[in-house]
């Protein structure tokens, strides 16, 4: 069967970060319930002149280095931090990227799940059409009031692959589980710019569909536990992450795994989120970027296994297999470099960044000038988002 996946892969995020000590002190809270109850250290904030577009383009421009653009015919865009409520924000980095005009450009929304159904679209049209590729963004900013429950778990981020038929990096099982049900675990009204979230109810919620869609799977493959080498998880804090994992050991009939068997499963995939917190849709192949990036071990051939959870809700199981070669593709240098270098917010300047208000009026809202990667939104005009290629 024609192996299908992911080719080149790579990763963004602000410049800006808050440590959640700081978080702490402000809001006179043990440090320890983010860092040892949470499992988080810092959140990515995003300046003003940063937005899910400037984000994906960065993120993008990386993973098509080496393609021949020509080739991509169709940029699917995953987000629920939408721009526009009609224009597809992967046309603004469609122009950014001077890609093709003959390409497909679409913005796909169901929560953090959005990014997996845009892969599962993906793999069916490669398998149709074998010389094609596809350009997969997920790109998202996680945004809760300030001082809810929620706050801590903030962050922002956005990853992009190339998908495309004998991909360099994991080739995709074509099994699956799926479930979806109407609940109302974490949702954003149009009117309202950040989530309303049961965050006790939508944490039990991902456990019980890790379980569900786990099953289906399982049925399906008749692939046990062990079977996997790794585990990717939608990571909304990583405290739960680890829950999950030992909940599908639990479920599988296994003991408790041990804190170096959790660690050599999921340990490397959770760092960059713990770095820069929750990023939605992207969150998951936030996961999948940080094992690339930090293990010592060589995956090849390895399978890992994938859950991807999206309130409202849509979750998913499946999995792949890392492709042998896939060293050549990584950029981890770059993505060390990013985290590294980041600025450390102090919890005013957070607050100021929070509560950057864009005109609505159509009248001229020209936006300072911040740290950014290679592009920025610089204006809005006449209700037009204006970005610029900077380097
Ligand atoms: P919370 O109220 O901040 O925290 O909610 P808590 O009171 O449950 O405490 C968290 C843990 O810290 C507890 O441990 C405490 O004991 C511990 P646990 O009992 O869970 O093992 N703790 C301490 N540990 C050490 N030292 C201390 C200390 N104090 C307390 N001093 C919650 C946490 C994640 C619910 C909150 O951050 C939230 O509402 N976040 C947003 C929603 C969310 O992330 N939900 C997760 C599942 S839903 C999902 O993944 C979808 C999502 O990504 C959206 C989408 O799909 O688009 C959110």
């Amino acid at each position: 069967m024609l192996k299908v996946g992911i080719d080149t892969l790579s990763f963004y995020t602000s410049h800006y970060a808050l440590d959640l000590a700081r978080l702490a002190e402000v809001r006179g809270i043990d440090p320890n319930k983010y860092t040892i109850g949470l499992g988080q250290r810092n959140m990515g904030v995003p300046s003003p002149d940063e937005d899910i577009v400037t984000m994906a383009a960065n993120a993008a421009q990386a993973a098509i280095r080496d393609i021949d653009t020509q080739s991509i015919e169709m940029l699917l865009f995953a987000t629920e931090s939408g721009i526009d409520q009609s224009k597809a924000a992967g046309i603004y980095v469609h122009d950014l990227l001077g890609l093709s005009e003959q390409c497909r450009v679409v913005e796909l929304k169901q929560a953090c799940y959005s990014a997996t159904v845009a892969l599962q679209l993906s793999l069916s049209f490669i398998r149709q059409h074998p010389d094609k590729k596809v350009l997969l963004i997920a790109s998202d900013i996680a945004r809760y009031g300030l001082n809810t429950p929620g706050e801590s778990s903030q962050g922002c981020g956005a990853v992009a692959m190339v998908l495309s038929a004998n991909p360099r990096m994991v080739a995709f099982d074509p099994e699956y589980g799926v479930v979806t049900e109407n609940v109302m675990d974490f949702w954003r009204p149009n009117y309202a710019d950040a989530a309303f979230v049961e965050g006790k109810y939508s944490s039990k919620l991902y456990l019980n569909m890790l379980e569900k869609t786990w099953h289906q799977y399982h049925t399906r493959t008749r692939r046990a536990f062990e079977d996997h080498d790794y585990y990717c998880y939608h990571m909304p804090v990583p405290r739960l992450v680890e829950k999950a994992h030992q909940h599908l050991t639990k479920i599988n009939g296994s003991d408790k795994l041990s804190d170096h068997a959790l660690h050599a499963q999921i340990g490397c995939s959770l760092e960059y989120g713990r770095q820069i917190g929750n990023s939605y849709t992207a969150s998951l192949y936030v996961g999948l970027v940080s094992l690339f990036d930090l293990t010592t071990d060589d995956l090849s051939n390895k399978r890992i296994g994938f859950y991807s959870y999206g309130s409202g809700c849509v979750a998913e199981f499946f999995s792949g297999v890392v492709q042998p070669g896939y060293q050549k593709m990584l950029n981890t240098s770059q993505h060390q470099k990013l985290l590294a270098e980041r600025t450390a917010l102090t919890y005013p300047e957070y607050e100021t960044f929070y509560s950057f208000k864009y005109a609505q009026d159509g009248s001229l809202c020209e936006i300072p000038t911040y740290r950014t990667g290679a592009f920025r939104l610089v204006a809005i005009r006449d209700h037009r988002r204006i970005y610029e290629k900077c380097t």
